[in-house]
């Protein structure tokens, strides 16, 4: 294993100061001698315009999300004190909108025995009567991870500033009795309420490598007892963080309503969602939940490859919905790492954005979810080009002229028809290996097509979003890739393509794309939201204005633009 200087260089401060690095947990270090760096505020090409995220420091997991009188609150994972994970506390801000976002004092920082080594993350519920309550996990004096409820100091308020921590907490903690591995019991979800009254909530564990959703319930919310059976486990997956569990509607034609957490019944699927610690990705199982029994059963498991699912493909982690009354949806919030060196992060001054909150249904097949960005998002767009129905012939490059490429909003759809020119496919294939040996600069047959991002003029950088379309099994097979392997001329930066399988049908659709493009971030929809990839880039040429937009074509067959419309996003007002 090849150590980088960086971790060199902690570990020598780490002999010189005793504790540089403070091993808390297997995927949390504290850099602490690397906390007080400042940033140099002087060139930021890669800080967001309209993604979320705070002023400076690091920021991870998205917590306690809701609606509160009219209000959107937002909690999340920040280090006050630096660029890297480490003295973490619920940073707090709120929004009218979803869209711009006025920073608060932090709501949550450690103050009672049961959370006085950390604040991590977890989940709002809102109790009958509307009042709110957050479960989120504490890190007490022997750094076991215990369950604290907080409370608001004041209904009055709308802005929520003040939380009241129970008494009795932590509610919620490893013993001897239940063998509860104390160093992965963590994220509690949203609660939800059966018809016996009882109130239930999951916490993500693992015993050995079964990762498992730890089943708790209650009657007042405070006196919670540890269910017989978790509400399901899976062998090999490891730890499982940050688990969300919600119905979504079974209707046809599909619906995007979205539904409380605590529906159950007729036309209702549930979805399993969990943050795989060893993976780094979000995965998630659709399945039926006998609420009587508490036993959720899943259509597939985790153990067929082929079958899945992520909400999104490239970088994404530590997701949670809310469901929003009066406007009937699901909201689905994440977290995007970089993928800078940690050395960038803190040249830079900060480390960690938040995707643009998704609407999230189930698709009408019943076998995936679909995920679009709240419409709230098309309130920044201005000066739309659109163009007219365009070919676009093998080899060809059409530079979309008109916005401004490093802060935009893209949706194209492409008309195939030349399917026997389609590559053929022996076997499957893991889509991400496949986009990595064929990107952008490989010919192919159908594609790769799609769009350019963050091109530099002499294409020394570019990201390529595209499809490519085979020939398996005798049917058309979509492969949609984000490309980043020209993202950047600094060779520093994970540059690590990403891909999956679009389950459609491009005889009879339109392969339809949409990317949100903001200085760092490639945000990708593809099929109408059916496959989505989150990239994070780092040109060194293509920042700015002087970031070029194109489409392409570099597959054999010609394939034709019915749609174009693109926009310059504007500066949201965030923190
Ligand atoms: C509660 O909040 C309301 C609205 O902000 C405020 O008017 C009131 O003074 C607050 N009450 C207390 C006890 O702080
Ligand atoms: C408990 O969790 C920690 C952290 O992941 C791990 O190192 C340890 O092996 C676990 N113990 C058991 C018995 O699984
Ligand atoms: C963050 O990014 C790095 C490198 O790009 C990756 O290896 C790591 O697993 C990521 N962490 C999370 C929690 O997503
Ligand atoms: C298209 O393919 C050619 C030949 O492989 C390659 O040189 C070129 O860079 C490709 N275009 C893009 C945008 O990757």
């Amino acid at each position: 294993m090849a150590v980088s200087p960086i971790l060199l260089l902690l570990a020598i401060f780490s002999l010189i100061y005793g504790n540089g690095i403070l091993p808390i947990e297997a995927t949390h270090h504290v850099y602490r001698n690397l906390q007080t760096l400042s940033s140099d505020s002087s060139d930021q090409p890669y800080r967001t315009a309209y993604h979320f995220q705070p002023p400076k420091n690091w920021i991870n997991d998205p917590n306690g999300p809701m609606r509160y009188k009219g209000l959107y609150h937002l909690f999340y994972q920040y280090n006050p004190k630096g660029a890297v994970w480490g003295n973490i506390v619920w940073a707090h801000s709120v929004s009218k909108d979803l869209v711009n976002w006025t920073p608060l004092d932090h709501a949550i920082y450690p103050s009672q025995p049961s959370d006085i080594n950390g604040c991590w993350s977890g989940s709002a519920t809102i109790l009958p009567g509307g009042k709110p309550a957050i479960l989120y996990t504490g890190i007490d004096p022997n750094n076991h991870q215990v369950q604290n409820l907080a409370l608001p100091k004041n209904m009055s308020d709308p802005l929520l500033r003040e939380w009241v921590k129970s008494p009795k907490n932590p509610l919620m903690a490893p013993t001897s009795a239940n063998m509860i591995n104390s160093s992965s019991f963590r994220d509690p979800t949203t609660a939800w309420l059966g018809k016996d009254g009882y109130w239930r909530v999951l916490i993500g564990s693992k015993i050995h490598t079964r990762g498992m959703a730890i089943l708790y319930k209650s009657k007042n919310f405070v006196n919670w007892v540890q269910a017989k059976q978790p509400l399901h486990s899976a062998e090999g997956t490891g730890m499982w963080e940050c688990p969300d569990f919600y119905p979504v509607l079974n209707n046809k034609p599909s619906s995007t309503i979205g539904l409380d957490t605590s529906v159950n019944g007729d036309n209702v699927r549930h979805v399993l969602k969990v943050s795989l610690d060893d993976k780094k990705h979000d995965h998630y199982l659709i399945g039926t939940y006998d609420i009587a029994k508490d036993i959720f059963t899943p259509d597939n498991g985790f153990e067929d490859s082929q079958t899945v699912l992520r909400y999104d493909y490239g970088k994404y982690y530590a997701s949670k919905t809310i469901f929003e009354d009066g406007k009937n949806r699901r909201v689905l919030l994440g977290w995007v790492n970089e993928s800078s060196s940690v050395s960038d992060d803190i040249k830079k001054g900060w480390a960690g954005i938040h995707t643009i909150p998704r609407a999230i249904w189930l698709h009408k097949s019943g076998k995936q979810l679909v995920q679009w960005p709240v419409v709230e998002l098309e309130s920044l767009r201005v000066n739309p080009v659109h163009w007219p129905t365009k070919v676009v012939k093998g080899g060809e490059m059409l530079q979309v002229t008109g916005v401004t490429a490093a802060q935009a909003d893209v949706e194209i759809s492409f008309d195939v028809n030349e399917f026997g020119k389609g590559e053929v496919l022996d076997q499957w294939v893991d889509p991400q290996i496949l986009c990595s040996r064929k990107g952008a600069a490989v010919k192919g047959g159908l594609g790769p097509f799609g769009l350019l991002v963050f091109a530099s003029r002499g294409l020394q950088e570019y990201t390529a979003v595209f499809f490519r379309i085979f020939r398996y099994q005798n049917k058309n097979l979509v492969l949609m890739c984000s490309d980043q392997s020209r993202s950047s001329l600094n060779k520093d930066n994970d540059m690590t393509t990403y891909g999956t399988f679009v389950d459609m049908d491009p005889l009879h659709e339109k392969l339809s794309l949409r990317t949100l493009i903001d200085h760092s971030v490639v945000e990708s929809f593809g099929g109408e939201g059916r496959a989505c990839i989150t990239a994070r880039v780092y040109p060194t040429i293509a920042i700015n204005e002087k970031a070029q937009l194109y489409a392409f074509n570099n597959g054999t067959a010609a394939v034709k633009i019915t749609r174009l419309s693109a926009w310059s996003m504007e500066k949201a007002k965030i923190n």
